[in-house]
């Protein structure tokens, strides 16, 4: 979601006449877009900034931008700590970068943070200009913020209340993607199975306005039962529908949320990938509902056993936080037990970190020891990397269809390509392949985090239009 932000703010400064530069060292603005999910996030801000300081010292018509997260949480701290920064501009007021921007070169440094979106039709990342890196895949923003109230988390409190995006916009963006010669979208919210939760009022009217058909889409217009909102189901079957849209992702639906209806359209359409990234963050109840997720272990399993019957060939990954405040060995075990259960086929796994402001944060008295952590993560990483691997080498003599990101980090003779299933396969190839080419491999061997495979076919080149870079000057 932050880099979708990040994407926005470039195409933001692009439209003001801006270029990419090749480093911050030879950039005149530069923008740090901020997470704050977690505390070394914030260590990370304020030690970049001391870095610049020296910079912008060398350089002094060098100008700084803070968005994201942990502006919106510091507010007029950043400034304070850092009086070198120019602009600090909140989540909820990404659009008005650029103005804020010429603001400071008139009359110097300002912070501008909103409470919360005032205006809704700006307050989509999507609404504004975009500098994708990509050109093949883009994400859709389909809801901002989060109404849930997970006892660790600081998202609720720097990304406000939940809405959804309406229906018919979103659907009239992936179109205008899939003209781009876009052939996956991905779509993204905080909570995506709650997606249409908020327009429910408007549409429980009885007289049914265009308005609302624009809003909740024509299926829920057609519906003569009148459903109170449009599901997410509803959205993933529009969007797969969209002529050249070849795969849809999204992410993340809560465990609590999933409903048999969003099962089943990713089971009807194919071009929905066979990917559920369900998170768990604790397989013990007594934790779970300390955490206030809504669920059970049994639950969770349960539903994740449904998704597996009805769609074929699923891959599932997960988020998994270990020691969170009162954790006990006992805990632990259960949570080794479920992802066990579960077979990953990977796992973010992260380590507690209080956010201030956070309910969690408070139980101070409750917060287990650092060691005991580490030696659990530890024990996590393995539990989650044998089922990777089994499920990796399962998958040996495999054809798999890829979409070609590009050379390999490690070894630019090789390419790189995704699975539908989201994993990434490295493949020689004896001609150049560019990205966005579909093609099929066949699976020769695998570790945790990847698939090692040969090219089998080349099915169709990109779709977009090759960027040829201008530059000024
Ligand atoms: N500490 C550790 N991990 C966290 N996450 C969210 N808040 C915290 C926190 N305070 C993790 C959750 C979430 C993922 C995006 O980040 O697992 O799903
Ligand atoms: Fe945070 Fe929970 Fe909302 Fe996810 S669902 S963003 S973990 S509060």
């Amino acid at each position: 979601m932050n880099e979708h932000d990040s994407e926005r703010i470039a195409g933001l400064l692009e439209a003001d006449g801006l270029t990419l530069a090749a480093s911050p060292d030879d950039a005149d603005v530069v923008v740090l877009n901020t997470c704050c999910i977690r505390e070394n996030a914030d260590n990370k801000l304020y030690g970049t900034l001391g870095h610049l300081k020296s910079a912008k010292a060398a350089r002094p018509g060098m100008e700084i931008i803070v968005s994201g997260c942990l502006a919106q949480k510091d507010r007029d701290l950043v400034q304070r700590k850092a009086g070198h920064v120019d602009v600090v501009v909140g989540t909820h007021n990404v659009h008005r970068t650029v103005e804020l921007l010429h603001a400071s070169r008139a009359s110097g440094p300002v912070t501008e943070i909103w409470d919360e979106a005032l205006d809704e039709a700006e307050a989509w990342p999507s609404a504004l200009p975009v500098r994708r890196d990509v050109d093949h895949s883009a994400w859709v923003t389909i809801q901002i913020g989060c109404d849930n109230n997970c006892a660790f988390c600081i998202v609720p409190a720097v990304r406000g209340r939940e809405i959804s995006r309406p229906f018919a916009e979103l659907v009239a963006e992936v179109e205008r993607l899939a003209a781009d010669g876009v052939i996956e979208v991905t779509l993204l919210g905080q909570n995506v199975n709650s997606y249409g939760r908020d327009l429910t009022t408007s549409l429980r009217s009885e007289s049914a306005s265009a308005l609302d058909a624009t809003r909740a889409g024509p299926v829920w217009a057609a519906d003569a039962a009148r459903r109170p909102r449009p599901l997410f189901a509803d959205l993933l079957g529009a969007v797969a529908a969209v002529e050249g849209i070849g795969r849809v992702r999204f992410t993340s639906p809560h465990p609590k949320d999933l409903r048999p209806e969003t099962i089943a359209a990713m089971a009807d359409h194919p071009e929905v990938c066979p990917h559920l990234h369900l998170p768990l963050q604790s397989g013990s109840d007594r934790v779970l509902a300390a955490m206030h997720r809504g669920y059970t272990a049994d639950r969770y399993l349960a539903r994740l056993a449904a998704a597996r019957l009805a769609i074929d060939d699923l891959a599932v990954t997960t988020d998994i936080i270990v020691g969170f405040p009162g954790e006990t060995d006992a805990d632990f075990s259960a949570t080794l037990e479920v992802a066990a259960e579960a077979e990953y086929d990977s796992a973010y796994t992260f380590i507690y970190s209080p956010r201030a402001g956070t309910e969690a944060a408070e139980l101070t008295e409750q917060f287990v020891a650092p060691d005991v952590v580490a030696e659990r993560f530890e024990r996590l990483r393995v539990v989650v990397e044998r089922s990777a691997l089994a499920r990796h080498h399962a998958r040996i003599g495999r054809v798999e269809e890829v979409v070609v990101e590009g050379p390999s980090k490690r070894d630019p003779s090789v390419l790189t390509g995704r699975t539908a299933q989201n994993k990434l396969a490295h493949f020689a190839s004896s001609v150049p392949l560019r990205p966005g080419t579909l093609a099929t491999v066949r699976v020769v061997g695998a570790g945790p985090h990847f698939l090692r495979a040969e090219l089998a076919e080349v099915l169709a080149g990109p779709r977009h239009r090759t960027r040829i870079p201008v530059v000024a000057g």
